[in-house]
């Protein structure tokens, strides 16, 4: 098993980081390493989220950082050469896909239906985000998909909180949930970095109660 996907195993929880700013992007991120998680995705969203990107793997070099919202192999190939260490997509798009093989980097494409679930399985892919995971049927759903596709992790993600992580979490195949509950704007504009550890730390224990 890759030092990734052990990490997301111990991590269990995803936070993404949405910045348009990379200093502020750091900030968020020392937060959530101080916090106790060490598996971060910088989401494609903002005008400088490649520079957030590159930023943050060049000071945490102890952290897993991955690329998110990333939609074809263009911006594939591009997160890849600023360090991303995996990638995540909303949808499952196949260049994507042979770019992240190629490179030998995890690629966790956006699934929602058993068609799509089929078709990373048969592109070789292991690890697949549940997306929007509340919306396509939550904990429901996913127990369906992973009595069918058996060797399949799942990183649901879309509507995952703290009410409802330790339900998912306890399907075996979950391998971790994904979400923005751990980087609200509002902390982030306040520069309320102390807010967002707590959020990280919170979400460790509550891991642990299951
Ligand atoms: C994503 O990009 O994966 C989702 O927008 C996250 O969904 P959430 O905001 O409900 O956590």
């Amino acid at each position: 098993m890759s030092q990734l996907l052990k990490s997301l195993q111990n991590n269990r929880v995803v936070p993404l980081v949405e910045s348009n700013n990379p200093t502020t992007a750091l900030k968020v991120s020392e937060a959530l390493l101080k916090g106790g998680l060490n598996v971060l995705e910088v989401v494609l969203r903002t005008d400088q989220a490649l520079n957030c990107l590159e930023a943050i793997v060049k000071e945490f070099p102890q952290a897993h950082v991955g690329a998110g919202t990333v939609l074809n192999a263009d911006q594939s190939q591009e997160v890849i050469r600023r360090g991303a260490s995996f990638i995540v997509s909303p949808g499952l798009d196949v260049s994507s896909i042979e770019v992240a093989h190629a490179a030998e980097i995890t690629i966790l494409p956006g699934v929602a239906t058993a068609t799509e679930l089929q078709k990373a399985l048969n592109l070789g892919v292991k690890t697949v985000k549940l997306f929007p995971a509340s919306l396509v049927g939550g904990p429901k759903i996913l127990k369906a998909f992973s009595s069918v596709f058996q060797d399949m992790q799942f990183m649901p993600t879309g509507g995952v909180n703290p009410n409802n992580l330790l339900e998912y979490l306890s399907i075996p195949s979950v391998l971790a949930c994904g979400g923005s509950w751990l980087t609200p704007g509002d902390a982030v504009e306040s520069k309320n970095y102390d807010a967002i550890t707590k959020l990280a730390l919170e979400a460790i224990k509550l891991t642990q109660l299951k």
